[in-house]
């Protein structure tokens, strides 16, 4: 059961201000940062390679922990920086030639997609946009229509990071395979708010992000990759880690998704995302989706009631992300007014999720993304001063 006091107590930062970013950098728990900060402690002690050999168990622990959140096997799971680190190395992997199709949603992330025009550019390929049906979801009809055999990958964002929707993905995995596509899920903004298993899904690659919904450190991030491909699939930069030099003209990589890791890493941070995830699997993702919704749920229906306050998110199912406007005041000033008052929100432009934003009209949104840590009293904290902002 989600004990909500200790959960506070276990989050010094959300003591002293409402804090609605957990879609941006969310506040580590204490053991996140003991850990963190303990390995650093011992590095400056005794040497980063020292230190790192007192822990190996722990850090060969970390695959497995991710792997148990997502239903994964940990030789499925390369752990990498960030999100787009992962999502660059898998979409670098698939083989692409002069002709080939790439289909994304309305809702890419803009590193993705920048991603993607790069790589079909140099390789006679195109990206091409599914629409939206007109909840905001993956419009399955036009995916379905837009599919043929010259497309090799679909990108799918579970959650985008411009709003509340959560877009369905076995539907989509189905048609893709359907046509010998592979699916890509950038799972950046909904590991660890939205319950995944990647065999139940189907998808063939994740790409996933520590320091949001985990609540784990900067830095972080993790490939998982379907076991079948990881033997198939070469990633574009390879070393002693990730591939084994076994003559003066010859090497092999790593039977398993390692090949996708670099050796050198930031060794706190990867404990560091460890212990997130252990802490996570203490509480219960199904319970920390729920504690999310709740409290999405109310933020959502309180800014719903106030005049001059529209909610901007799209979808049927949603998350704990929360966007809105307010007539005639510039997100950014709204942002200000919140900060002035001890709550933390952030702003989602434009530029982030290009093709969306301009298909709505919209240049900027305000985002809460409340976490399972804040209160109800946090919540109507943040109401009652965005009613004093007009
Ligand atoms: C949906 C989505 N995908 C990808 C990313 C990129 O993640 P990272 O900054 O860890 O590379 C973000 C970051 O906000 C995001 O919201």
């Amino acid at each position: 059961m989600l004990d909500l006091e200790r959960l506070r107590q276990d989050t010094p930062g959300c003591l002293e201000r409402v804090f609605l970013d957990s879609a941006g950098s969310s506040l580590p728990p204490q053991p996140v940062l003991s850990t963190v900060i303990g390995h650093l402690r011992r590095e400056a002690e005794v040497g980063g390679y020292v230190a790192a050999d007192e822990r190996a168990d722990d850090l060969a622990a970390v695959r497995g922990s991710i792997a148990r959140l997502i239903g994964a096997t940990p030789a499925a799971i390369a752990l990498v920086d960030s999100a787009t680190r992962a999502w660059c190395e898998f979409f670098g992997a698939v083989p692409l030639r002069a002709g080939d199709r790439i289909l994304v949603s309305r809702v890419e992330y803009a590193s993705n997609a920048i991603t993607a025009l790069h790589r079909a550019r140099a390789a006679g390929a195109t990206v091409e946009v599914v629409p939206s049906d007109p909840s905001g979801r993956i419009d399955l009809d036009a995916l379905d229509r837009m599919l043929d055999d010259r497309v090799r990958l679909v990108s799918l964002v579970h959650v985008p990071t411009n709003g509340g929707l959560i877009n369905p993905v076995r539907e989509v995995v189905e048609l893709a395979h359907r046509h010998g596509a592979l699916v890509l899920l950038d799972a950046c903004q909904s590991i660890g708010q939205v319950p995944i298993d990647v065999d139940d899904l189907g998808v063939d690659a994740l790409s996933a992000t520590g320091r949001k919904w985990l609540r784990g450190p900067r830095g972080t991030g993790f490939l998982y990759l379907r076991t079948e491909l990881a033997g198939s699939l070469t990633p574009s930069a390879l070393d002693l880690h990730g591939a084994e030099w076994i003559s003066a003209d010859d090497y092999r990589p790593a039977p398993d998704a390692t090949r996708f890791e670099l050796w050198e890493c930031d060794v706190a941070a990867r404990l560091g995302l460890g212990a997130a995830v252990d802490y996570l699997l203490g509480i219960g993702i199904d319970y920390a989706a729920r504690a999310i919704t709740d409290r999405a749920d109310s933020l959502r229906e309180g800014l719903g009631a106030m005049p001059g306050v529209e909610v901007r998110d799209l979808g049927v199912d949603r998350s704990g992300i929360v966007t809105f406007t307010v007539d005639g005041v510039d997100p950014a000033l709204v942002r200000e007014h919140l900060a002035n008052n001890r709550i933390t929100v952030t702003v989602s432009g434009r530029s982030s999720t290009l093709l969306d934003m301009s298909a709505r009209g919209l240049d900027a949104v305000v985002r809460a993304s409340p976490h399972y840590f804040v209160s109800d009293g946090d919540i109507e904290w943040v109401l009652r001063t965005l009613s004093t902002l007009r």
